[in-house]
């Protein structure tokens, strides 16, 4: 007699609260009346937010998503190898889950994590990915791990593979990289870490792959006043804004601003930003590196294995640390 088939699993979702001591309200306001006024990056990401960035992901200027994509299915073996399997695959930033999901075959985790600080987005994502992956345990986990990376208990008892893939970790300078790099590495006992990292090359490549000639990048960071108005309710006046992107070559990171058009005021409950024309609002980093730069950082985090591959032109780098 066959065997009946295995229970289809549910994917289970959790929200945590943030280990931010602020509120979201006093962190916008904060960086609105620094004087330099700034806006976190991962307040590009909301449900719309997201899916921009999917589209940016599709340009093609945009060759940091396909270029990962490329060296991970060129060298997947090898990869998986050195990552070992049956591990939790944890992946941070999560999005729609593809670029994991990809993985499942080489990497056979025991268990799928999907972190991302949109649960909204988290939730559609994973119900599919759910339906393609029967027997894979998944948690969908809401978490903003930007403030802390303690996991719940409904992330398992197994070792842990860290993903954190597309060079996310350019957005923090590289001491801040370092903090959450030790993080990172303080949440998987025993286990491992598996990350892209956006290398150094030509200005005007990284130009246009931050500033692309349909205007998708524009309209991504755009819409993070959108969400701001929402969330701090603040009168940010979209036609009021530009994008800009430049590369710092001292700093080697390409940085997103929004622009003022025009002189202007934003107010929201409990206080107001003033803007000449021209004056700018930084709203992202992405930090550049060379393979042996990031190859220190992740020492300095305290990683003592570290292998690393490229893409034919070392344009980007994936990188498996232990
Ligand atoms: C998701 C942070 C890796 O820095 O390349 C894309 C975000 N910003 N275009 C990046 C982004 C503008 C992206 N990361």
């Amino acid at each position: 007699m066959p065997s009946p088939p295995a229970a289809t699993l549910q994917a289970e979702f959790l929200q945590l609260p943030s280990a931010q001591t602020l509120s979201v309200d006093d962190e916008l306001a904060q960086g609105l009346l620094q004087p330099h006024p700034s806006i976190a990056p991962k307040f590009l990401y909301d449900a719309l937010g997201s899916k921009l960035f999917e589209a940016i992901t599709e340009l093609d200027e945009y060759y940091p998503t396909r270029t990962e994509a490329a060296i991970l299915a060129r060298h997947r073996d090898a990869i998986a190898l050195a990552c070992g399997a049956g591990h939790t695959l944890v992946d941070l930033g999560s999005g729609s889950g593809a670029k994991a999901a990809s993985l499942f075959g080489a990497l056979r985790p025991g268990r799928y994590v999907a972190v991302d600080i949109s649960v909204d987005f988290l939730r559609r994502a994973l119900h599919e990915l759910q339906a393609r992956h029967p027997q894979l345990p998944m948690l969908g986990l809401g978490l903003d791990f930007s403030a802390g990376l303690e996991l719940p208990p409904q992330a398992g008892s197994g070792t842990r593979l860290m993903f954190y893939p597309g060079s996310s970790i350019g957005n923090f300078a590289p001491a801040a990289a370092v903090d959450f790099l030790r993080r990172v590495r303080a949440a998987a006992p025993g286990g491992g870490l598996l990350i892209g990292v956006d290398l150094r090359k030509p200005a005007q490549v990284l130009q246009r792959a931050y500033d692309d000639a349909l205007g998708v990048t524009a309209a991504f960071n755009l819409n993070l006043l959108r969400h701001v108005n929402r969330l701090l309710g603040s009168d940010f006046e979209l036609t009021q804004w530009r994008h800009v992107a430049v590369f710092d070559a001292a700093r080697s990171r390409v940085e997103m601003h929004l622009e003022a058009r025009c002189d202007l005021h934003v107010r929201w409950p409990g206080g107001v930003l003033m803007r000449r024309a021209g004056e700018r609002v930084h709203t992202e980093n992405a930090c550049k590196y060379s393979v042996e730069g990031f190859d220190a950082l992740l020492r300095q985090a305290g990683y003592s294995r570290t292998r690393c591959w490229t893409d034919p032109q070392g344009w980007f780098a994936v990188f498996v640390a232990h």
